[in-house]
């Protein structure tokens, strides 16, 4: 009876940390990735999920494109650190990511950015879309 009643705890200890593991890694909302160290690398860990590697986002999924963003370097560090206002946003706020890396991460998507807007192709596509 003794035991069982130890290994009823520690199934329930073991029960809890999974959940909380698996809450956190839902967000990617981990920081302690020492051999992430280019904004490429940080991009594909915390945003490739939702937004893709190339930045297109889903749009079935209603994830936005980042390629096509309006945003700056500032407003995209704070729209991953502070989020928007609108508790409709499915994206995560990312609260404890340092600023370092926000700022690679927003440099990298901006590169991701250009990238796009200078090829004509893609361009004169997205172009033709804002048009609509
Ligand atoms: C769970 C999915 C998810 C993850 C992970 C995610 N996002 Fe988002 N993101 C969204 C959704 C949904 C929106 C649209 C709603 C909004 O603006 O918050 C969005 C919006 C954005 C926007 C604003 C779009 C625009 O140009 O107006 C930016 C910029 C952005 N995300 C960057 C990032 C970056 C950088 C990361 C990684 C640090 C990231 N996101 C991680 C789902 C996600």
């Amino acid at each position: 009876m003794l035991l069982n009643k130890f290994i009823r705890k520690w199934l329930l200890f073991i029960l809890g940390m999974m959940i909380i593991s698996l809450v956190m890694s839902c967000n990617n909302e981990q920081h302690n990735h020492p051999e992430l160290n280019t904004g490429k690398d940080l991009y594909n860990y915390h945003c490739a999920s939702c937004h893709k590697k190339n930045g297109s986002g889903m749009f079935l999924k209603g994830i936005p494109a980042n390629i096509t963003t309006n945003k700056n370097q500032t407003e995209i560090i704070l729209h991953i650190k502070n989020g928007v206002q609108s508790k409709q946003s499915q994206m995560p706020v990312f609260s404890d990511m340092p600023d370092g890396e926000a700022y690679k991460i927003a440099n990298h998507l901006l590169k991701l950015k250009s990238d796009y807007m200078n090829n004509p192709e893609n361009r004169d596509k997205v172009l033709l879309e804002r048009k609509k």
